[in-house]
């Protein structure tokens, strides 16, 4: 293996590393071009026979993405299951247990798209684009989905209620609420316009019903006639939790601006919605989306792409099944991993490398248990002229950086080498330089082999160093060596 062989192979072992310390992904369109080309497409034929199935699933996947987003990031985190010890965000009451839904449209997509392309495309990718496939199937404007999202690890049930904004928010509260998650206020009214499309629970507007507060019942910003509409499907103390009414009546399954004009009409179905009119400004913009339908279309399509950003890292893993993270790496934990990695000669590591995905994914995680993570990978530069200086640096994990480590000058005229251990040599016909510490920091200056080799196999054997090659070989004690020419 050349010195540039092994330079290159350690370039990739330090990007497939350092991916873990990296904060912001690059999403792209056409991410899966080539590593999964049908993906979209096949998310979008999911997507149709679900849809031709329960037009109304179209409202659920919108829903879920942005209950995904909003909580800890686009990761498909709200797809993951309960389990004995953990309840998930998709379980937290009563955001999204009993409401959310469309996740068997999820499931068969991810099931189609693993037995083409396994361990290629995130759940939380296709979620992203069977929302845009939802929206414009029921009528919306298509977009293309920047991709490339990776799927987080956590779902916590006691996460969701501080990130999703209840029903009951007034403008102010929803524009913060919107704030925290780098939406401007006109976007918040913009991305509100979802509610054009699907259902409710009684549960979530009741109160505007029957307990508005203290002077008055029913909240008077609500039409009168729809209100005593609204009481007839949700009869007051009924013990049926599971009664739904659409949301826009007029067309429950059409992206279209019939959210806006209800609002106007008095006729929003939460307080959230309605409370768009209690503020000049979001005012304005309910006005306006309701009378320019393509624009509004126009607006949520970014809007929708925004929010598809939120928090995307490089962090995560590509899970097997959308509903369960995948199984946990065994981890080599503290001393073992320093020891291995001291030891573990840079050429040695380069195969290592190679050896399987989950060794890559160990290290990365090992990692960053480490308390103090030492200097571990070592790359050694050589001029390719004379007199061939070499320089060596080292890559820190802690500080992400590479750091240049001194070396004692080595004059002499030939390549730098390796064999299959730690030494690392330089062999011509008049010197032989050899270095054998962990960071090849100490070198040792001696005479030659006698027996000359082009390419022989230098190892340290016991407190030898061996050069041989062939059936001739030349050996001498490492004592003696080092008592003779340090
Ligand atoms: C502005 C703050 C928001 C609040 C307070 C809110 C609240 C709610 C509530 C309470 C429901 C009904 C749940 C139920 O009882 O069944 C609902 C449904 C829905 N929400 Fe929102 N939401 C907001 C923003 C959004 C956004 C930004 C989107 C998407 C971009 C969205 C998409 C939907 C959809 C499509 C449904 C219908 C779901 C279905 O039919 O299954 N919502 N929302």
């Amino acid at each position: 293996m050349s010195l540039k062989q092994v330079i290159c192979g350690f370039t990739t072992l330090v990007l497939i590393l350092s991916n873990s310390f990296m904060l912001e992904a690059q999403l792209q369109v056409g991410f899966y071009a080539s590593s999964c080309s049908l993906a979209e497409f096949i998310v979008k034929q999911e997507v149709r026979n679900a849809l031709s199935r329960d037009r109304g699933l179209a409202a659920g996947l919108v829903r879920m993405h942005f209950h995904d987003c909003f909580i800890r990031g686009c990761d498909g985190s709200v797809l993951i299951d309960s389990t004995p010890s953990n309840t998930a965000e998709k379980d937290s009451r009563p955001a999204n247990n009993p409401s959310l839904r469309g996740f068997e449209v999820i499931d068969s997509a991810k099931d189609r798209l693993e037995a083409i392309c396994k361990g290629v495309v995130s759940c939380a990718d296709i979620l992203a684009f069977a929302a845009r496939d939802s929206v414009e199937i029921t009528g919306g404007f298509g977009y293309d989905v920047p991709a490339g999202r990776r799927d987080g690890r956590i779902s916590l049930a006691s996460e969701v209620l501080a990130n999703l904004p209840p029903p009951t928010f007034n403008v102010n509260q929803l524009t913060q609420n919107f704030a925290n998650k780098g939406f401007t206020q006109d976007e918040m009214v913009t991305l509100s316009g979802a509610h054009t499309i699907g259902r409710s629970h009684c549960g979530s507007f009741n109160n505007r019903l029957y307990s508005f507060n203290s002077t008055t019942s029913q909240d008077p910003s609500l039409d009168p006639i729809y209100a005593a509409q609204l009481k007839q499907q949700c009869p007051q103390g009924s013990p049926n939790s599971n009664i739904l009414v659409p949301m826009d009546p007029s067309s429950p399954t059409t992206t279209d601006v019939g959210y806006y004009r209800n609002i106007i009409a008095n006729r929003g179905l939460f307080t959230s919605d309605q409370t768009l009119l209690t503020n000049t400004a979001t005012a304005t913009q309910v006005i306006q989306n309701a009378q320019n339908p393509f624009i509004w279309r126009s607006k949520f399509a970014a809007a929708m792409v925004k929010m598809g950003r939120i928090g995307t890292g490089n962090a995560g893993e590509i899970r097997e099944n959308c509903r369960m993270i995948n199984k946990e790496e065994v981890e080599i934990h503290g001393d073992i991993l320093e020891a291995i990695l001291l030891y573990v000669s840079l050429i040695d590591l380069v195969p290592a490398s190679n050896v399987s995905k989950s060794w890559c994914s160990i290290v990365a995680s090992s990692l960053r248990h480490l308390k103090k993570p030492k200097p571990w990978l070592i790359i050694h530069k050589q001029a390719n002229c004379s007199p061939y200086a070499t320089t060596t640096h080292t890559y820190d994990p802690c500080s992400n950086q590479w750091i240049k480590i001194s070396q004692p000058s080595i004059k002499f005229i030939s390549a730098l080498k390796s064999s299959q251990s730690n030494v690392l040599y330089m062999l011509s016909s008049s010197k032989f330089s050899f270095s054998f510490d962990s960071l090849n920091s100490t070198w040792f200056n001696v005479d030659p082999p006698l027996v000359w080799r082009m390419d022989p196999i230098v190892a340290c054997v016991g407190d030898s160093v061996v050069v041989a090659s062939g059936v001739c070989q030349f050996e001498e004690p490492l004592h003696h060596w080092l008592r003779n020419h340090q």
